[in-house]
């Protein structure tokens, strides 16, 4: 028996549908989406933490860093990690998922337009994790997936680990945990069934400044830093994917 798949997304007037043959394919198809959603979310925050020093300069109002540069530069980037280029028309199937994603990303960076070009104001409150949250409500509204950046000991009370995410965050907070590996899992959220994929993130050399040593002292930020060293489970970007 063949049996079809759907996934629906409404994306501003349209509405797009995923149709696979098989539910094997359509699990693993998923996946696929999945690990690319979670891919430009992370593209997006990269840009942005690599552009932290210009979006905190006092000095300058105009910093360049505009959703149009932000665009093209996760398009590159995830061009260049997946050789999809999203530039192109239905490049794939799911070319509409993921623009709905990068214009999420887009619609971010140009809310914070005023903030960003203030001048005489150094840190701006602007940054990855704000950034990550505010992709994640958008995204939502747009195409009913769930994405958040989540962590053990989390700073914002919005970004809590559910009990299920709490569990995995646990799970790669062991050694034994093979680094980098995401766990994927098809269960059911609000009595559908969905895809979950949490992915692990580590400290980077850039993170310590706020996240890493001395333990305690305050970051720019003014939140007390965690200790983390490079390489330390920082966190992990969590995606709930309806799968019809
Ligand atoms: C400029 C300071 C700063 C830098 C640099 C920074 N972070 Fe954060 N990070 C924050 C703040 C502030 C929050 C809480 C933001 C919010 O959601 O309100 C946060 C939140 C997070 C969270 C979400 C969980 C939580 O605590 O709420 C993770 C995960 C995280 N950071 C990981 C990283 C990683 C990994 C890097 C490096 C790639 C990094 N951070 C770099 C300041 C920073």
């Amino acid at each position: 028996m063949r049996r079809q798949v759907l996934m629906m997304m409404a994306v501003g007037m349209t509405t797009i549908s995923l149709a696979w043959s098989t539910p094997a394919r359509a699990a693993n198809e998923a996946e696929v989406v999945a690990g690319h959603l979670i891919e430009l979310v992370k593209i997006g925050s990269m840009v942005v933490s690599e552009h932290q020093a210009t979006i905190n300069d006092a000095t300058k109002a105009e910093k360049g860093f505009t959703a149009d540069f932000v665009v093209d530069q996760i398009m590159e980037r995830f061009k260049r990690q997946t050789e999809i280029d999203l530039r192109i028309p239905n490049v794939v199937p799911q070319a509409n998922y993921y623009l709905a994603l990068v214009e999420a990303e887009r619609d971010v960076v140009d809310e914070a337009q005023p903030i960003i070009n203030r001048q005489g104001v150094g840190f701006k409150g602007f940054l990855h994790a704000v950034f990550a949250r505010r992709v994640g409500e958008h995204f939502y509204k747009k195409s009913g997936v769930r994405m958040k950046l989540t962590g053990v000991n989390y700073r914002n009370p919005n970004n809590k680990p559910d009990d299920f995410e709490e569990e995995v965050l646990r799970m790669f907070s062991d050694p034994r945990h093979p680094k980098g590996q995401s766990y994927v899992r098809n269960t059911v959220f609000d009595g559908r069934p969905v895809l979950r994929v949490i992915d692990p993130e580590y400290a980077a050399a850039s993170c310590l400044s706020c996240h890493g040593a001395p333990k305690g002292e305050r970051d720019i930020t003014g939140i007390k830093k965690e200790g983390w060293k490079e390489g330390d489970l920082a966190g992990a970007v969590s995606l709930v994917l309806p799968l019809k």
